[in-house]
């Protein structure tokens, strides 16, 4: 396969805020006369780091995007570079902690601008993007139900599902149900990050606590076939971010990735770039990547591809447009 970067894809799991280029955060840091320096290289990429130094960067990026209008320009710029990469459909975590911090207001002039920067694009490019609202798992529960209180308000044809990220190692699944019963009864769609860096009782205990449709990773799901066999039977779909696990080293390598071991034992499984400017990738490089590691080619993206529309957080018409 000559050139991923064309072919069409489908995207599940982006955070919206860690798709921002480095050059685009710079330069909101420089119109606020925020000094960020100490997240960039000396080739003006993100520093690398562990996971927690990365979720820390990660925040403090955060702090330049301020207003609705930052908002509005960086879903633009996040949607032109993914439908430059062959995107037509994508998901994009958004966190109303940094859009206002959790008031319910805020957020809503936040998620407006959101939405008008995704109709606007729709227009350039054709791209359809839908958002998952999104908690963050170390800022504790409570904060999360702020937030799932947020995301039940603010839940339509746009805001179509409720997820949780951030780092796994604080608390457990069932500290979070309040919230995701809270998004479940507005009618959101549920997916949460487990197996990144837990174990498979991670994994587990999301799904028996938490009941989401999709995982964000769960990669750690291969190393128990008892709950892959789980999975593939209930259908439970994974966001699988292969790049992202191999810079962030909770896989290790692109050859020894689970993505190929999950999809052989019948999981369905979705490839997505997670925050791809930390991470150096784009749609085409995990392509690219994966038709290196593992010989996959054309049928497979378009298997992955069906996965991915089947288990899309929109409605039927839209996906009869993406079809
Ligand atoms: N937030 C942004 N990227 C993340 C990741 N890879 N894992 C957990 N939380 C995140
Ligand atoms: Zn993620």
């Amino acid at each position: 396969m000559s050139d991923w970067r064309d072919r069409p894809k489908l995207e599940l799991h982006l955070h919206l805020e860690g798709a921002a280029p480095p050059p685009f955060i710079r330069g909101l840091a420089a119109e606020k006369g925020q000094d960020l320096s100490r997240l960039f290289d000396e080739r003006g990429h993100y520093r690398r780091g562990s996971f927690e130094e990365f979720l820390r960067l990660y925040e403090a990026a955060c702090t330049v995007l301020q207003t609705p209008e930052d908002f509005r320009r960086l879903t633009l710029a996040v949607l032109e570079d993914s439908a430059s990469h062959g995107v037509i459909y994508s998901e994009a975590f958004l966190s109303p902690d940094f859009c206002g911090g959790g008031d319910l207001e805020a957020w809503r002039d936040h998620l407006a601008a959101i939405a008008d920067a995704a109709a606007e694009a729709e227009k350039q490019s054709g791209i359809i993007l839908r958002g998952i609202v999104t908690c963050i798992r170390h800022f504790g529960p409570d904060q999360a139900r702020r937030i799932a209180r947020c995301a039940a308000e603010t839940a339509g044809d746009f805001l179509t599902g409720f997820g949780m990220a951030g780092a796994e190692t604080v608390g457990r699944p069932k500290d979070y149900a309040w919230a995701f019963d809270c998004a479940r009864e507005a009618g959101l769609r549920l997916t949460c990050h487990a197996g990144e860096w837990g174990g498979p009782d991670m994994v587990a205990d999301t799904l028996r606590d938490l009941r989401p449709e999709r995982i964000g990773h769960g990669i750690a799901a291969a190393r128990d076939p008892a709950l892959m066999d789980r999975l593939a039977e209930d259908g439970i779909v994974l966001e699988i971010c292969p790049g992202s696990n191999v810079y962030l080293g909770s896989a290790p390598s692109w050859d020894r990735h689970p993505i190929a071991r999950l999809r052989e034992r019948g999981v369905k499984v979705t490839v997505s770039t997670d925050d791809p400017p930390w991470f150096h990738t784009t749609m085409t490089r995990e392509w690219e990547e994966l038709e290196r590691a593992f010989g996959w080619g054309e049928a497979d993206l378009a298997e992955l591809n069906r996965v991915a529309l089947g288990a899309a957080f929109c409605d039927e018409a839209t996906k009869e447009r993406i079809r």
